[in-house]
């Protein structure tokens, strides 16, 4: 038995409990607790991409019984969230909404108004977490994506350290519960944990949001961040399934791979707890103690991801840890990312 599993009472609010929202049947999700006190689902709801359809799948989601959603200011959909959460009518007290700063606003004299656009779209008092998108800052303006003459990006001179210590201010005065980062590598948390004096709650970020899957598994990333008391998020954590990677980025190494769910490996270990590949995949990043956020804008494949927080014995867990490759759909590096979101 995993771990988490084991520890799921003391951990997770997992039950067979079923509460009803707008008529339907909403399932409970497993969750963990940050190093704030606070619960974060173990699986949630990605919004990137699809705007137009994003007021409704969340909306959606949420009937469902997904309760974490992620999202971000350079995202675009921050107002498609905030109506979908609206028009669900569950409490906001029940939803765990996490946003992210763009790097235009890391600046210690924007963070705070680049929070308050945020608070206004997603039309909420407060987010439950905001990340750092990136460890990486763009001169300050309405651009996000500032560029000079030759098409390279500007970068500002704000360090990310600096920002860090004005997101902490923000969870000071309440309007953020929790903070972290995103797409940091070991060194750069380190420098957050060296170099601020007061870090979250306890001198540490509560949450790293990062690329995880069985192509790109991270176990030992993973483990140091276990032990230091900070939860990891799985973006992408269905691997190579967005076909926006593919096409915009990939390198020639792992454009050839087929999609981790179409595995053969993953389809006869849900066989044996009747469950999808998808449902597998996921299950896998919730019993190593870790959140997932795939995105969907379909109807059953957002039915299919919430019920993925079941427990899979020690030796699925070794097989799906030999679909290893070290394989990075999204860049980690900025102007990766940027090539991506342009
Ligand atoms: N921090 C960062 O830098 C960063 C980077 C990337 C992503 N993210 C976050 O992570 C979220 C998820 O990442 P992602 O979109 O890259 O990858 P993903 O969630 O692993 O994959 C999304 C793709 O999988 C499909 N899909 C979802 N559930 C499925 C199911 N049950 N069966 C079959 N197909 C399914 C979706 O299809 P449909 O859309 O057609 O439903 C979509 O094409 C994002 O939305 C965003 O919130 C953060």
């Amino acid at each position: 038995m995993s771990s988490v599993f084991m520890n799921k009472i003391a951990i997770a609010t997992r039950s067979s409990n079923r509460s009803r929202v707008f008529g339907q049947k909403a399932r409970t999700i497993m969750s963990f607790t940050l190093n704030t006190g606070a619960k974060i689902p173990a699986i949630g709801f990605g919004t990137f991409q699809d705007p137009d359809a994003q007021e409704d799948a969340v909306c959606q989601a949420l009937q469902k019984g997904l309760r974490l959603i992620d999202t971000a200011r350079v995202y675009d959909v921050e107002k498609q969230v905030g109506r979908g959460v609206k028009k669900t009518g569950v409490k906001r007290e029940d939803i765990f909404i996490a946003t992210k700063l763009w790097c235009n606003d890391y600046h210690p004299e924007t963070v705070s108004r680049a929070l308050e656009d945020s608070l206004s779209d997603l039309d909420t008092p407060y987010v439950d977490l905001l990340l750092m998108h990136y460890p990486c800052t763009f001169a300050s303006g309405a651009d996000r994506f500032p560029r000079d003459a030759s098409g390279k990006m500007i970068h500002g001179k704000t360090d990310y350290v600096d920002t860090w210590r004005a997101l902490e201010r923000l969870v000071g005065e309440g309007r953020v519960r929790a903070i972290g980062v995103s797409n940091f590598s070991k060194g750069e948390v380190q420098r957050l944990l060296d170099e601020t004096s007061v870090v979250s709650h306890r001198k540490i970020p509560a949450v790293h949001q990062m690329e995880v899957h069985p192509y790109l598994q991270q176990q030992t990333f993973s483990d140091w961040h276990r032990r230091l008391g900070i939860h990891i998020i799985q973006f992408s954590p269905l691997g190579n399934m967005n076909d926006f990677y593919r096409q915009t980025g990939w390198s020639k190494e792992i454009s050839h791979m087929m999609r981790v769910i179409d595995q053969p490996v993953l389809k006869s270990i849900g066989e044996k707890y009747g469950k999808s590949p998808v449902q597998v995949v996921l299950a896998w990043g919730v019993n190593h103690g870790r959140s997932v956020i795939p995105k969907s804008v379909v109807d059953w494949q957002i039915d299919e991801n919430v019920a993925a927080d079941f427990e899979l014995e020690r030796e699925d867990m070794e097989i799906i840890s030999e679909l290893d490759a070290k394989a990075r759909c999204v860049y980690r590096d900025i102007q990766g990312a940027v090539c991506l979101l342009m």
